[in-house]
């Protein structure tokens, strides 16, 4: 079996993907938007002590397993497991971990289709279609549904091509080009009127706030959405990197990677919101808190984007895109999850099996868009407030307490020689053991 998997063929080729499912809305809209609302600075303090002394470590653990595994989830699980209990165990977290994945992935493709849907309206304006415009940009189940097609045919394109010309060939060409356009509005947009007030409420802290339980519950979850833990995709993409990689500076390459983006994501979207606001459009919510969620992404900046005139066309063009990007190297590794699953455990072909289960998926997308209401909020919260925490909790518990150590410390030897004298491996394990099950237990249990 070991011979017909995929392998990413390059350092970077791993880290390009790893980054680009870490990469994604939670960056871009999630993490800029929840710390405007949680103190601005001190969120963005709170953010990075977990992002390194949390999600990192677990991060650790779920690579680590995979390269190990070098196999799916389930398969990846069993091999460090022993006995029968643990064999049960290992499918129930490394199902739960795919089944996670794939329900993410029918919501994340909706809010994805929004995006392209919002990157496809400044063409339509600019040609005067503007009843195609204004149907791109109102909520209707028949723009959701085609959208959330195009969204998740794309996924599918890419993932049926495999690893190394699917998932690494087009990270290494979106992953890039997601950098330049984030940078480049970001230049842009400090140069504006009112972007000074933005940059001062994202970077100035309010103390006060930094150990609120609500804002350390929020960061915690942003980290591990983020980070894209607890929905097997990490011990996937981990079993596809080679036994000579070292693990320890590739996984802190993708953390650093992802923690950066998130922050230049904020650079953009809080003076963004402030330039707006300079230009008349509404930027509290009745509470007097800044506005969040869908409201931001596709009230307040289109209304910004309106406000520049004939540049803005482009500007809202290459924003919308970048956001689409970012959806796509996040939804290819959601697909990836269940697919290399299904393809190594029931011996099906790469193509058929991710046509199966992308059109799974997109029925479940479909079922979300005719009960919105009910429906959406409920998968989100089911998947990033429960399902994420609790596998992710799972697989630290694996690395604890169920795998040898001796077996643990030669994997992280393939690659990394010395380890057993780093600093890595004097506080890593008992960290993984202790801290970081009992502190994500703790987080979620306040959540609840
Ligand atoms: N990390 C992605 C983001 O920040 O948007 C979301 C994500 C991707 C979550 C893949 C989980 C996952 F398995």
């Amino acid at each position: 079996m070991s011979a017909s998997r995929g392998k990413f063929n390059s350092r970077i080729g791993f880290i390009l993907a790893a980054a680009g499912s870490a990469v994604g809305l939670g960056n871009i809209w999630g993490f800029p938007t929840q710390a405007a609302g949680n103190g601005g600075a001190a969120f963005v303090l709170m953010y990075l002590i977990l992002a390194f002394c949390l999600a990192y470590p677990a991060f650790m653990a779920e690579l680590i397993i995979g390269r190990h595994g070098q196999a799916n989830a389930v398969e990846s699980l069993r091999k460090v497991s022993k006995d029968g209990w643990q064999k049960k165990f290992a499918f129930i977290v490394g199902f739960g971990g795919i089944l996670c994945a794939a329900l993410l992935m029918s919501f994340y493709s909706i809010v994805a289709g929004w995006m392209l849907a919002f990157t496809a309206e400044p063409i339509t304006t600019l040609v005067g279609a503007t009843d195609t415009s204004n149907w791109l940009t109102a909520q209707s189940t028949s723009r959701n549904l085609i959208f959330t097609l195009i969204f998740t045919l794309l996924t599918v394109f890419i993932i049926s091509r495999g690893v190394e010309n699917g998932i690494e060939r087009w990270s290494k060409r979106l992953m890039p080009a997601l950098v330049a356009l984030l940078v480049s509005l970001t230049v842009y947009v400090l140069t504006l009127d009112g972007a000074m007030d933005g940059l001062k409420a994202y970077l100035i802290p309010d103390f006060s706030q930094l150990f609120e339980p609500s804002l350390i519950v929020s960061a915690l979850g942003q980290a591990f959405f983020s980070l894209s833990l607890g929905t097997s995709v990490i011990i996937i993409y981990g079993s596809y990197v080679a036994k000579n990689e070292n693990l320890v500076s590739l996984g802190a390459s993708v953390t650093l990677i992802d923690v950066f983006i998130a922050f230049l994501a904020g650079l953009l979207i809080i003076p963004a919101m402030y330039v707006a606001a300079a230009q008349g459009v509404q930027i509290f919510d009745a509470n007097g808190a800044l506005i969040s969620g869908d409201t931001l992404v596709l009230t307040v900046l289109p209304a910004l984007f309106d406000g520049m005139g004939s540049v803005g066309v482009i500007v809202a063009l290459a924003f919308f895109a970048l956001m689409s990007i970012a959806s796509l190297t996040s939804s290819i590794s959601m697909l990836e999850a269940p697919v290399s699953y299904t393809v190594e455990r029931f011996g099906i072909a790469r193509n058929t099996a991710t046509m199966v289960i992308g059109a799974l998926i997109f029925a479940t997308s479909c079922l979300i868009i005719f009960n919105f209401n009910t429906l959406f909020g409920f998968v989100i919260a089911l998947t990033t407030q429960y399902g994420q925490p609790i596998i992710g909790m799972l697989c630290c518990i694996f690395v604890g307490w169920i795998w040898h150590r001796s077996s643990l410390l030669e994997e992280l030897k393939s690659g990394n020689e010395h380890v057993e004298n780093q600093l890595f491996w004097k506080i890593w394990p008992w960290y993984t053991k202790l801290v970081c099950p009992v502190a994500i237990a703790l987080v979620f249990i306040h959540s609840l």
